[in-house]
């Protein structure tokens, strides 16, 4: 019997797990799994932890979300085309909800079988080597210090790629008298009430943990980007500068002659696609972008068709692309579709390479990332989803936030999967101080 290794039960992991299940659901003879997950539990980023550094056996801590997190996009471009946001929650719910609730969400299909039984916590998968024929993976059982060497027939690499941080020096850091971390290890924004803040970057992180900062009370919120400035229209209290120069005492001087006193630094300086546990020869060596090479179709290693990736993409798209994913990435594994040769491959790699290259601006790259996935999606039997809905929604949400920072997640989507349209909050997100799933799911206004 064909032996497939799953590294990683976050939402990627548990999509590949789901595509199995539905397979055997249709009365498919599936190949034989076993999913490995360094943390106790599964939700991958989801899964929040208070830790940071490393756990309580050593290792380091995979998780870089924090508390009061909200979806930074509408859900409505998330949802899974088999498991509506309706059917887990049993009624509409806004468009924007915070971390515990995406949690519940991911959770919520994957609790219905018996998944769970198929993945080893606490496992850190520490090496995987192809010896012409199969996989040997060594694996740490963490709790019992225990290792295992396991041979399978396919590989699956679902292990993210936000949990190793990019960190960056910049002159003066070591005499900084405050604090300097990275978003990686960001908890809670309470931590910076009244103290004046420095942000660097400008991405997704930044422009969060920026506004999280100001949102739970910080003195000022200097954000320092280093290309292009996010160009918001921020609240009183929050600027953008061009980019740090260097530290001088606890003064930050910044490259366009700003000053500004500082009593943290927050390197939100992104992440590095870090597989340790990988040959050489099977490891993917890419940036944060929207199509990694050596990837046919983004999920298969061009030199070993029995690797597979999964979201290893930077993304809009999230859950239903990772779906999509699973589901091409399963038909490989049972054969159902074939990998063409070589040169089709390759082909077909810098054919997306190239488009990915030229993209200029937001609304391309959707596009871009819903031709993709929506390619994906016709290649597998992954059921129907309204794809021309989500880059509709992705679209204007982007104008959202251009309008106003503060309160485009206070905006309403409609569902792809169910075509509900989702009820306004009862709190705007400038003053929900409260992100528990208890507060946001009662909608009956207090
Ligand atoms: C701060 C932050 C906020 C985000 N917010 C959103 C959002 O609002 N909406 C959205 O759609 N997306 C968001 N994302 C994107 C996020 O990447 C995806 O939603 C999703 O978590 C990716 O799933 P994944 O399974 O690829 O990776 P992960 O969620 O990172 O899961 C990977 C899993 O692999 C395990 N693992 C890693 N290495 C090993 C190993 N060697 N052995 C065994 N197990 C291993 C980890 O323990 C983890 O459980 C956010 C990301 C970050 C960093
Ligand atoms: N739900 C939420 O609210 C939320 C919050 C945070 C993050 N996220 C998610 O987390 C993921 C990761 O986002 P991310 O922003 O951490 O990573 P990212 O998108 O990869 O961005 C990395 C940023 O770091 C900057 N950078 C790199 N090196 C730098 C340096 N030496 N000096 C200054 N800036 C530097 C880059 O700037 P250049 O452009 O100049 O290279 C870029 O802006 C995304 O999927 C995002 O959606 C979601």
């Amino acid at each position: 019997m064909t032996k497939v290794a799953i590294i990683g039960a976050g939402p990627c992991g548990l999509s590949m797990l789901r595509s199995f299940e539905q397979a055997e659901k249709k009365g498919e003879k599936i190949p034989e799994i076993v999913c490995f997950d360094k943390q106790e539990d599964w939700g991958g980023l989801w899964n929040y932890s208070w830790r940071t550094g490393s756990d309580q056996y050593g290792d380091p801590v995979p998780n870089s979300m924090y508390r009061y997190l909200w979806s930074n996009g509408p859900k409505e471009c998330l949802e899974f085309a088999d498991y509506s946001f309706d059917e887990h929650f049993g009624k509409p719910i806004p468009s924007f909800p915070p971390r515990e609730v995406l949690y519940d969400y991911i959770l919520g299909r994957v609790k219905k079988g018996n998944l769970k039984d198929k993945i080893r916590f606490n496992n850190n998968v520490t090496n995987v080597a192809y010896n012409g024929n199969n996989f040997e993976i060594t694996s740490l059982d963490k709790k019992n210090n225990k290792i295992s060497k396991d041979v399978f027939d396919y590989v699956v690499v679902s292990t993210g790629h936000f949990s190793v941080p990019f960190i960056p020096e910049y002159p003066g850091m070591k005499a900084f008298p405050g604090r300097i971390m990275h978003s990686h290890d960001f908890r809670d924004a309470e931590e910076f009430r009244d103290k004046n803040v420095i942000v660097l970057g400008s991405s997704y992180s930044a422009e969060d943990v920026a506004l999280q900062c100001h949102k739970y009370g910080a003195k000022s919120v200097t954000i320092g980007y280093r290309h292009n400035p996010m160009g918001f229209k921020w609240p009183k209290g929050m600027k953008e500068v061009f980019h740090l120069d260097r530290l001088e005492g606890n003064k930050a001087i910044f490259k366009d002659g700003h000053e500004q006193e500082a009593d943290a630094i927050i390197l939100c300086t992104g992440y590095l696609h870090h597989f340790p546990f990988l040959s050489e020869d099977l490891k993917l060596k890419t940036g944060n972008r929207l199509y990694p090479p050596m990837l046919y179709k983004g999920v298969v290693w061009q030199n070993n068709h029995k690797l597979i990736y999964l979201g290893m993409q930077d993304q809009f798209h999230t859950f239903n692309m990772f779906d999509c994913q699973a589901w091409f990435a399963r038909d490989v594994v049972m054969g159902k579709i074939k990998i063409p040769n070589n040169s089709e491959i390759e082909k077909d790699i810098n054919k997306w390479v190239s488009m990915e290259e030229k993209l200029e601006n937001p609304d391309q790259m959707i596009d871009f990332q819903t031709e993709y996935t929506k390619e994906l999606h016709d290649l597998s039997d992954y059921p129907k989803i309204d794809f021309e809905l989500i880059r509709k929604n992705f679209k204007e949400w982007e104008h959202h936030k251009v309008e106003n920072i503060m309160t485009y997640r206070n905006k309403s989507f409609s569902s792809p999967v169910t075509g509900s349209v989702a009820p306004i909050h009862h709190t705007a997100w400038e003053v929900a101080m409260d992100d528990s799933l208890k507060t946001f799911l009662n909608q009956s206004k207090n």
